[in-house]
């Protein structure tokens, strides 16, 4: 019997009395085997591309780590991995990166995965007309207090911050109770409406002090999402991403066509629409060849939706009345009219 190997485009003699690691090794193929062929490090990991019906079952150990890592069925441990009749395979694992990569995922327990969640695409605009007319403190301070009540409301209604660029960012809701998705889209509105009212909030304090306000446009749609661990010193830190994440922030930047704020899709609609009194459906096309799909715009004053905490009267994150933060900008600025 034979294992054709790629990329390297070897055909190997097999026995099958060795594992697929042994004959690799036997014939000179330099395969990664970090753990000596333990089962301890996925670093042998192939992926069989024929010739599945000829590969014997996982042995304890190989199911055990397949299991953690969350591994393919098609994706085996060549050092546990018998064959009993010819098999095409593919070396995943072929540098020094592709072991640190391997080592990482294991650390982190996931080759990367995919769940159903709540995306929350967010983006604060109004922030380049900022920087032009004024100096960076200002930025400074507009960013650190949003991204702090970001953080701060993600963390409230259970999500997880995927990313953050410029002034884009994306949250996930659901990963820790994958088997509820009601509650994941409820968190992600939630947390969009609070989002909605502190950026409200924010502005009430630049207007105060004559500077440009900013404005928050937000989608939200429920669907699966490939998760990657993106830091080997932090398994819990994750990039998303997927035609759902595509979509969501696809209907975050629609709001500037349909002069709304918040935009949610049918699937998150349908899991709310009980709750939502002031909502306005929209016929529209993601793309030009797209079929036409309804989108649902939210009227962002629903507080009725937020815990009572979070409403504009209760909320610490929504305070109208001066603060510390406040004083300490008012601070910059009569220091800097100084010069
Ligand atoms: S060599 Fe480590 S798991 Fe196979």
């Amino acid at each position: 019997m034979r294992i054709t190997c790629r990329p390297d485009n070897l055909v190997v003699e097999a026995s099958p009395l060795h594992t697929v690691l042994e004959n690799l090794l036997n014939a000179g193929v330099r395969h990664a085997h970090a753990c000596g062929g333990n089962a301890a490090c996925s670093t042998c990991r192939i992926m069989i591309l024929e010739g599945s019906e000829h590969c014997r079952s996982m042995t304890p150990a190989e199911k055990k780590l397949a299991e953690r890592l969350d591994l393919p069925v098609h994706i085996r441990l060549a050092c546990q991995t018998r064959i009993t009749g010819d098999v095409t395979l593919q070396r995943l694992v072929l540098d020094r990166e592709d072991v640190e990569v391997a080592q990482h995922q294991l650390r982190a327990q996931s080759m990367g995965s995919q769940v159903s969640a709540a995306i929350l695409s967010a983006s604060l605009r109004g922030m380049a007309t900022f920087d032009e007319d004024n100096f960076p403190y200002d930025i400074v301070y507009t960013l650190g207090r949003y991204f702090t009540q970001m953080g701060a409301l993600v963390q409230r209604y259970q999500g997880v911050l995927a990313s953050h660029s410029g002034f884009k960012s994306l949250a996930l809701f659901g990963l820790k109770n994958p088997q509820n998705p009601q509650d994941a889209v409820q968190q992600a509105l939630q947390t969009g409406l609070a989002l909605l009212e502190s950026v409200a909030n924010l502005n009430t304090t630049l207007r105060e002090l004559s500077y440009p306000e900013v404005s928050l446009t937000l989608g939200i749609h429920y669907g699966p999402t490939i998760l990657l661990n993106i830091d080997p010193q932090d398994p819990q830190r994750v990039s998303a991403f997927g035609k759902s994440v595509n979509f969501a922030t696809w209907l975050e930047s629609a709001n500037g066509e349909l002069s709304s704020q918040l935009l949610i899709s049918a699937p998150v609609y349908r899991a709310v629409k009980e709750q939502l009194s002031q909502v306005q459906a929209h016929p529209v096309k993601p793309s030009p060849n797209a079929k036409t799909i309804q989108v649902y715009a939210v009227d962002p004053r629903q507080a009725n939706l937020l815990p009572k905490e979070d409403s504009v009267t209760g909320s610490p994150l929504a305070t109208t009345q001066p603060t510390g933060w406040l004083e300490t900008l008012r601070e910059w600025l009569r220091a800097w009219s100084r010069f």
